[in-house]
């Protein structure tokens, strides 16, 4: 029997889901709509499966199938990012970095990563989070004047405390990022280069951003972001020790059995991802970024750098209509414009209330927008922050975004 009789709360639920992701344009950076043979996968009969071990060691009886998918997977990722070995099982981004942490280094050891409030993640050492609790974290971030990682300030602070893991990779950073000058600096100072490359994945995997490959001693990433697989981790290297001492890290050290059905349905989108076709949507990721920055910039937002080379760009609500990023959030969601508040560089407002806006263009471009839709999309923005308590006009911005969506209907069947 099917959901909808058996569970009529859940199924409504889910119904109401689906119809607010038809009908709200989505620039959350770190979201994206996989196709329907990803969610096939990842909701097929392979989540009735225990698989602890991996493919060949397993410790369970009818692995035959399920070690046939995890190998497809493995080497799908590692023919889509040119590596060596890949670890297909960690159940999320954040698992994947605790893996990569454990593979590499000692509980208390220092660790050098992008400070949280200038576009770092959680898990780079946040003072609440397991990395700033169990390792000595210190924080690099980006430059006053172009809001640049900061690489001369990365040497320093990592000459001043030697550093065992230097940490690059961010949530809410818009530019390229130069591993090659990291990698020089971790040389210098002989610390191991752990690129967590969660949001550029897919820009990589396509080409359009310098791989970390060659410069990386590890890479962890999200499959679910521009990569637009299921939610999950992976982790990268090249080097056969540290390979293994991430399989441990992963199992037993981390997790029991992996999400066999979440692993069929990375494969999927590994093999979506090394389809020519995947280049080209990821070309219009960038352009339609590169479109809605300028569009901003050009009506009076400021763009944190002055604009963006990849899928996302923050932007200043403070400074430029003088609201918060939190109340900034809420009236874009009243006309049905999906974001998340961040915190800017140099932010003044606690994270929870924070001085900008992330926005992303992953998943309005699997949908199906180009440059004209996000010109179009930069002039409703600006008009709700600038006329927010504009009832008759949030209205009609609301209506207009409403039927910019009708043009591109999100199967979700
Ligand atoms: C750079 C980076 N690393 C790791 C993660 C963690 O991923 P997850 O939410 O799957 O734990 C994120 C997610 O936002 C991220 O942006």
């Amino acid at each position: 029997m099917g959901l909808k009789t058996t569970d009529q709360a859940i199924y409504k639920l889910i119904q109401k889901e689906y119809k607010r992701q038809n009908d709200h344009v989505e620039l959350i950076a770190s979201e994206n709509y996989v196709s329907r043979a990803v969610r096939e996968a990842q909701g097929s009969i392979l989540t009735n499966k225990y698989a602890e071990g991996y493919p060949k060691k397993r410790y369970y009886g009818g692995c035959q199938y399920v070690d046939e998918i995890e190998t497809l997977a493995i080497e799908r990722a590692k023919k889509l990012f040119g590596v060596a070995y890949a670890n297909v099982q960690p159940h999320s981004g954040s698992g994947a970095n605790m893996a990569a942490y454990h593979a590499l280094i000692q509980k208390g050891d220092v660790v050098l990563g992008m400070s949280l409030s200038q576009g770092g993640h959680l898990t780079h050492g946040m003072n609440l989070n397991f990395s700033g609790q169990d390792y000595h974290f210190y924080s690099y971030g980006v430059t006053s004047k172009d809001e640049v990682i900061d690489y001369d300030e990365v040497l320093r602070i990592a000459r001043e405390v030697k550093p065992k893991l230097i940490v690059a990779g961010a949530s809410a950073y818009s530019r390229i990022i130069d591993f090659k000058r990291f990698k020089e600096i971790a040389c210098e100072v002989g610390a191991y280069l752990m690129v967590d490359m969660a949001h550029i994945a897919g820009l990589v995997a396509a080409g359009l951003h310098p791989t970390p490959v060659g410069y990386a001693d590890i890479m962890t990433s999200t499959t679910h972001k521009t990569l637009r697989g299921p939610r999950g981790g992976i982790i990268l290297t090249n080097d056969p020790e540290i390979a293994k001492n991430v399989n441990k890290a992963i199992f037993p050290g981390l997790q029991g059995g992996p999400l066999m059905h979440v692993i069929a349905a990375k494969a999927v989108a590994f093999q979506e991802a090394l389809d020519p076709s995947f280049k080209a949507y990821q070309e219009q990721v960038v352009k339609n970024a590169q479109c809605l920055s300028d569009g901003l910039m050009k009506r009076g937002i400021r763009v944190v750098s002055g604009g963006t080379d990849n899928h996302l760009l923050s932007i200043d609500v403070k400074q430029s209509v003088g609201l918060t990023g939190k109340d900034a959030e809420a009236i874009l969601d009243s006309v049905h414009i999906t974001c998340n508040k961040n915190t800017i560089p140099n932010e003044t407002e606690k994270p929870f209330i924070t001085s900008g806006l992330r926005l992303g263009t992953p998943a309005v471009t699997t949908r199906g927008f180009k440059e004209a839709e996000m010109d179009i999309l930069s002039s409703l923005i600006d008009k709700a922050l600038r006329h927010h308590q504009d009832s008759i006009i949030l209205e009609d911005v609301r209506k207009e975004v409403i039927a910019l969506l009708k043009k591109f209907p999100q199967s979700l069947a």
